[in-house]
């Protein structure tokens, strides 16, 4: 082979090389999610958000719009909700008008805990894992306003905006606060995944898409599963709470999902048993490393190799 070609095939594989390192660390960073809408603020690129980035249609639904029951539906559910989203927000805080309150319960949902619900489980949404831009928030904000029957002027738009003002810019993942207060060791999910079949937690927990080996239960065993289902929790759920829901479930108590399906006893008590004894620290951390692919470019089985 002639020296020039050489050394161009040369330069070419450490071109290779490095795209392909580019392309690995890309994707352990989760950065494949594209978050960044600025310049498209509208009720449109809102619908967008509450259905994909933004994941708020994972644990909401809006009046019979989605299946998600795990929190507040953003339109009228009687007895609970009389009133959509908009509307019913103007009275949850005296000193915030409905706009403020918004903004307030996206950027710090445990400033107000709605009745009947747990805090903790919605995360501030300009952190990870979720991470919105600013934008993306008020556009989502406009789409929830849009579907409680207000008109979106360009007055509401600007209300929007300046009541997102203390918040703005606020979103440094590395922030006081966001990050855990200890470092937790890198697990593998693939593991994870046979953690979660020998421990049986498919018993009670649907993941669309993944399927166990049912071992000795039979199909009554598996029926109906007394838990929530689990389809894409890593992408909305933090390390720490998938930790936490294996191993002290009581933390936070899901409220049940209809009159049938109950997920705590008369006394409040999760049903769902902890696994301290069952669980070596290696298990639970390989099956909270697969909790948390769900529903991200890490999932098992999709283009995983
Ligand atoms: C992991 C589940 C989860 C996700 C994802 C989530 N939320 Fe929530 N949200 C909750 C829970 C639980 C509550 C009720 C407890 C509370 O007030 O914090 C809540 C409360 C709210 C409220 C107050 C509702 C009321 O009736 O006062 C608003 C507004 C809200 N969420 C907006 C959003 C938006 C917008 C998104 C998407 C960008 C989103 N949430 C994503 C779980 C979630
Ligand atoms: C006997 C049924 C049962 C078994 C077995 C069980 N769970 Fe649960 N799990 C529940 C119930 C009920 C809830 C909802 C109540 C609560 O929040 O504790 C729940 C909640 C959870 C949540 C929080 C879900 C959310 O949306 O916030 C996670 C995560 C979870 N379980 C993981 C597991 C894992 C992992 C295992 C196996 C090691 C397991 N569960 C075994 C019944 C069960």
């Amino acid at each position: 082979m002639p020296k020039a070609a050489r050394i161009i095939l040369f330069g070419l594989t450490y071109v290779v090389a490095y795209m392909l390192l580019g392309v690995y660390l890309f994707r352990l960073s989760g950065a494949s999610v594209p978050t960044d809408i600025s310049g498209e603020i509208s009720v449109a690129a809102g619908e967008t958000v509450f259905n994909g980035l933004g994941k708020c249609s994972t644990c909401h639904s809006i009046g019979d719009e989605g299946s998600a029951v795990r929190c507040p539906n953003f339109g009228v559910d009687a007895p609970r909700f009389t009133a959509p989203i908009g509307l019913r927000a103007a009275s949850r805080k005296p000193e915030l008008s409905a706009i403020e309150y918004i903004v307030e319960s996206i950027y710090n949902p445990n400033a107000y805990v709605v009745e009947g619900f747990p805090k903790n489980v919605m995360k501030p949404i300009n952190r990870p894992p979720i991470a919105l831009d600013d934008d993306a928030i008020t556009s989502v904000i406009l789409y929830l306003l849009e579907k409680s029957g207000i008109d979106v002027t360009d007055s509401v738009i600007k209300e929007v905006v300046t009541a997102q003002h203390p918040f703005r810019g606020k979103d440094a993942a590395g922030e006081a606060g966001a990050a855990p207060a200890i470092t937790f060791p890198e697990g593998d999910h693939e593991e994870g995944f046979y953690v979660f079949e020998s421990m049986k937690c498919f018993q009670c927990h649907l993941i669309e898409g993944a399927e166990f080996d049912p071992g000795e239960l039979t199909p009554e065993d598996l029926q109906g599963g007394v838990g929530p289902e689990l389809t894409g929790i890593g992408a909305i759920q933090t390390y720490e709470y998938l930790y936490e829901s294996v191993v002290n479930p009581n933390a936070v108590v899901l409220p049940d999902p209809s009159p049938d399906k109950k997920y705590s006893a008369e006394d409040g008590i999760s049903k769902m048993p902890d696994f301290l004894d069952t669980l070596t620290a290696r298990e639970l951390v390989d099956l909270a490393a697969y909790l948390k692919s769900l529903g991200t470019d890490l999932e098992p089985g999709e283009d995983d190799e």
